[in-house]
């Protein structure tokens, strides 16, 4: 059209406003609404920080409390739904099974889902911080072939977590509390990150006016990528391979920088930071902490600092200033915990809804939106004819 700047990537190009994340790549910094996300991981909760990013303020404690009560009081799934998982392989990958239970989560709701309707996006706000860690947890018991264990509404929304992925039938849970700290830390380090991908996604089909569930389930799908939350599955694999290949990690490195078979340091790099990732910092620093705590030893983590050691003093990686980013670490943690590799991804999915859920409000309630609708330059046939139409 004239007007039309070529931007692939969207390197250039601001899509929104937004008050909800601030992120300065080159300084390495992230707040969430003003606040910085060290104090924030410190001292705060998930919930806590979830009312934040989708109020705009920190709730008092009676705000809190009545938020809380309010998700403990939705975490039963529909006996029917539970049923879908049947359908499904028990190979299938639990990203794959969590975007599709939770469009088929919309179906349940079909006269409450009004995008207009603040009520219908309340109560969907509440469903869904509720009942997609109770999807994620029976994505897990299905790959493992075991029963499904009902919500404990007695615990913490943290402590239902593990228990929901970690307890049996017939078998009293206790929760770890060094376990249960640490997954708190790391679904706050994940729960907003302004306009990446997956959140760009769910403000692209939430301007189309489709509701919070199809929204959400397309965020989760974009998500699933390698080069965005599926990294840090993918980076567990990354481990696993250099050490049971016995490559050496120089030679790794040397066969990333070739760029020859198409291998990427997975875990490095960030389109934003051009610094360290201020939430890989905080990732480095409770790695050590809660393998320790937890009496786990693991030569992949003491394989990660080598990798990063080597990376970050190579002149391939110091150019292009490529530093470990939240995906290099996390990875090890969870697989302390006891999470399998293919859940990894799924536990960044819930860390990150409530920055999804938040930036849909923005979205929604912001009346400059429009329905996204990006240009194309055509480099295409001219025009020709069907043949025999003339
Ligand atoms: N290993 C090796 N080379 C890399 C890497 C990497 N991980 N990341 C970037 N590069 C190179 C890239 O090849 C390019 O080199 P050249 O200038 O010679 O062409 C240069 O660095 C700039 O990279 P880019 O691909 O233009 O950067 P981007 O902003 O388009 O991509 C990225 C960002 C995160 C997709 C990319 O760094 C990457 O693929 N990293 C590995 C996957 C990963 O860890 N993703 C998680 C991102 S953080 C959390 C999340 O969003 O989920």
């Amino acid at each position: 059209t004239g007007h039309t700047a070529l931007d692939y990537g969207f390197v250039n190009t601001a899509a929104t406003k937004s008050a909800i994340t601030f992120i300065d790549g080159d300084a390495g910094i992230l707040r969430y609404r003003g606040y910085p996300i060290e104090q924030l991981a410190k001292n705060s909760t998930y919930l806590e920080v979830a009312w934040l990013l989708i109020y705009g303020e920190l709730p008092t404690s009676s705000q809190l409390e009545e938020f809380d009560n309010n998700i403990r009081r939705h975490t039963l799934l529909h006996e029917d739904l539970k049923r879908f998982f049947s359908a499904l392989p028990h190979t299938a990958h639990p990203m794959s099974v969590l975007s599709s239970a939770v469009s088929a989560l919309s179906t349940y709701y079909e006269n409450q889902s009004d995008p207009h309707n603040p009520e219908h996006v309340e109560l969907n706000t509440i469903r869904m911080l509720a009942k997609l860690p109770v999807i994620a947890a029976y994505a897990h018991k299905k790959s493992k072939g075991q029963a499904f264990l009902y919500p404990d509404n007695s615990l913490s929304f943290v402590d239902n977590f593990l228990k929901l992925n970690f307890g049996v039938l017939s078998e009293p849970y206790e929760v770890n509390p060094v376990m249960s700290r640490a997954l708190e830390r790391l679904l706050i380090l994940h729960e907003d990150h302004e306009q990446n991908a997956s959140t760009s996604t769910v403000r692209l089909v939430g301007s189309t006016g489709a509701n919070q569930f199809s929204s959400i389930s397309a965020g989760i799908s974009a998500l699933y990528g390698p080069l965005h939350g599926g990294a840090n599955e993918a980076v567990l694999d990354m481990l696993r391979q250099i050490r049971e290949s016995g490559e050496s990690v120089q030679r790794f490195v040397e066969r990333v920088k070739s760029k020859e078979d198409g291998v990427k340091l997975m875990g490095f790099g960030h389109r934003v930071y051009k610094n360290y990732d201020p939430r890989a910092r905080l990732v480095k620093e409770s790695a050590d902490e809660v393998l320790t705590e937890l009496g786990v030893s693991d030569p992949l983590l003491d394989l990660a600092k080598e990798l990063e050691e080597i990376a970050l003093h190579d002149d391939y990686f110091v150019e292009r200033r490529l530093y470990p980013n939240v995906d290099f670490y996390t990875g090890v943690i969870y697989k302390a915990m006891g999470f399998p590799t293919r859940m990894f991804t799924v536990l960044f999915a819930i860390g990150r809804l409530p920055g999804w859920l938040a930036q849909w409000r923005e979205a929604v309630s912001d009346p400059q939106t429009k329905i996204g609708r990006p240009q194309q330059l055509y480099i295409g046939a001219p025009r020709r004819d069907y043949p025999g139409a003339v």
